[in-house]
């Protein structure tokens, strides 16, 4: 048996959906499920040429084996859900928890028109703040009070509790990212909800005696959407001449872009009970490094640059991502086993 939460160590964005994705491939999880706060995650995994983007279903989806879950902590919004069941053909495989909060227009509308929210903070309009404040109030409805959602509905921690104790595998995929938690992120200019490992395994249902490994992803240039406080934030004239230019997956918005922060990455670590790192973007420390599958491969820079890096987070880092596409991976997880 083994269970697998995968969460953002910075601030959201930082290639989850491409880490969840080729792991499901690797191990073969019979469940992945989604933990985090709700649709206003954006994933992008890209597989040859075609990319796809992700905001209510598992980026693990392109694995086609696994049964694709939303946990019970996440907020679903049925109108995002059913257009991405319908344009991925995930159809038959994928459950939603009864007890998810929903998000209605309502909360759409309250987020976007509310200046602190849109505004001051530059939430991502996607209702979940209103919706989390409404689940909190007792308010909300949850899936199984919404008829469209009646052929989805599963108990989701059950199914992952009886796979776990049938030995098998499965994949806990986190959303956001560690420096817009509620709890420890830079508040107030944080989401509605922790983002951090333990939140991804109260989502699930899942107890912490039953999680074996967090991978924590890290990207080499860590980025921003939104306002708040960003250290290590660069000048847009010093990114975009470094070729480094980003937008949101959900609202389109220009990320923010920053170097390499090692003490954040110490603490989000440490929070998150870290056992291993991924680091994403490893080709933009040096060209030389794209599309790289072999360790040995890697050059003095992107090697020394891991180096400094495996310091501040204290954890080996087991997974570099090369670039965007699934296969542009180096995984030596089977190193450290
Ligand atoms: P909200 O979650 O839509 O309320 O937005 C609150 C803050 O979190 C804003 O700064 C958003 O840009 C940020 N945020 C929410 N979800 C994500 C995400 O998936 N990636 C990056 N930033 C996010
Ligand atoms: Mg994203």
């Amino acid at each position: 048996m083994s269970c697998t939460i995968i969460v953002g160590g910075f601030f959201g964005d930082e290639g989850k959906g491409k880490i969840v994705a080729h792991i499901a491939h690797a191990d073969e999880p019979v469940i992945i499920s989604r933990g985090g706060v709700g649709p206003n995650a954006g994933h992008t995994v890209q597989v040859g040429d075609h990319e796809y983007s992700v905001r209510m279903v598992p980026s693990g989806f392109v694995y086609k084996k696994a049964k694709l879950c939303i946990g019970s902590g996440v907020l679903v919004d049925p109108r995002v859900l059913k257009y991405e069941v319908e344009t991925l053909g995930v159809k038959g495989r994928i459950f939603v928890d009864k007890r998810c909060g929903i998000i209605t227009e309502d909360h759409i509308a309250r987020d976007k028109g509310s200046a602190f929210l849109s505004k001051k903070i530059g939430s991502t309009g996607s209702g979940c703040g209103p919706a989390n404040a409404d689940r909190v109030m007792r308010i909300s409805p949850q899936a199984k009070d919404v008829p469209e959602l009646a052929e989805y509905l599963l108990d989701v921690p059950l199914a992952i509790n009886n796979a776990l104790k049938g030995g098998q595998t499965v994949l806990l995929e986190g959303t956001q990212g560690f420096g817009i938690s509620l709890y420890y992120g830079t508040y107030p200019f944080v989401t509605s909800k922790d983002t951090s490992a333990s939140q991804i395994a109260a989502d699930n249902g899942v107890g912490p005696t039953k999680i074996d490994d967090v991978i924590v992803v890290f990207k080499a240039y860590p980025t921003r959407v939104g306002e708040g406080p960003f250290s290590t934030e660069m000048t847009s004239e010093k990114s975009d001449a470094m070729g480094i230019q980003e937008f949101g997956t959900v609202t389109h918005r220009k990320r923010r872009i920053g170097g390499w922060d090692g003490k954040m990455a110490r603490y989000s670590a440490m929070i998150n009970g870290c056992t291993q790192a991924a680091i994403t973007g490893i080709d933009r420390i040096d060209k030389a490094c794209f599309g790289l599958t072999e360790y040995s491969k890697l050059t003095k820079k992107a090697k020394d640059f891991l180096k400094t890096a495996e310091n501040d987070i204290c954890c080996p880092i087991t997974l570099i991502s090369t670039g965007p596409e699934l296969t542009q991976i180096i995984d030596i997880r089977k190193e450290y086993a």
